[in-house]
């Protein structure tokens, strides 16, 4: 493989900024209420550990593990639960999140399944959007930043399970 280049689209300051609105979006929202938390392995690790302390509420924490499976960097459509939830949701208010939503397969899957196990209610924060045609017509409750269709890394994000622990979030070419 030839030399990847990369150049930042968000500088740590920037995501740290956007995650406190969030939070306070979120916090305002859930406000006297039992909020449970699922954050979707492994990219969304990052995210959901500062999203949760700018929080001013309280909230109980869970993540599941999901992979689509194929070839190439766009996901496949086969998408598979490789690590479930261990909290009953059922009547909780609850919340995915995510780090990006491109095909939105990943999600369009999660949310039928966790919908099967009838919580309360059910919302999604994804950070990064990407605007573009999606396989499926899904639209998230909190978006951080919708992005153009690039390949992007750190904050979470990976390549080949490289880059995840960078601060700040990249475009990459390859
Ligand atoms: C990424 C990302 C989402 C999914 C989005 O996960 O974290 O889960 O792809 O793509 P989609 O909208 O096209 O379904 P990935 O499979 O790379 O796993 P990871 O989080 O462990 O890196």
């Amino acid at each position: 493989m030839g030399k990847i280049s990369k150049k930042i689209l968000f500088s740590r300051d920037a995501i740290q900024k956007r995650v406190r609105e969030l939070a306070y979006q979120i916090s305002k929202d859930y406000a006297g209420r039992e909020l449970i938390i699922i954050g979707v392995l492994k990219g969304a690790f990052i995210l959901m550990a500062d999203l949760i302390r700018e929080m001013s509420i309280p909230c109980k924490v869970d993540f599941a593990g999901l992979a689509s499976y194929g070839a190439g960097s766009e996901s496949s459509g086969k998408v598979v639960m490789t690590k479930d939830i261990e909290t009953s949701i059922k009547e909780k208010d609850i919340l995915v999140v995510e780090d990006i939503l491109d095909t939105g397969l990943t999600m369009q899957y999660f949310v039928d399944r966790l919908k099967e196990r009838n919580p309360k209610s059910l919302k999604t924060c994804i950070f990064l959007v990407k605007r573009k045609k999606r396989k499926v017509n899904f639209k998230a409750d909190y978006v951080g930043f919708n992005i153009d269709n690039c390949f992007v890394v750190g904050y979470g994000l990976d390549f080949n399970e490289k880059y995840r622990f960078l601060p700040h979030i990249y475009v990459i070419k390859k």
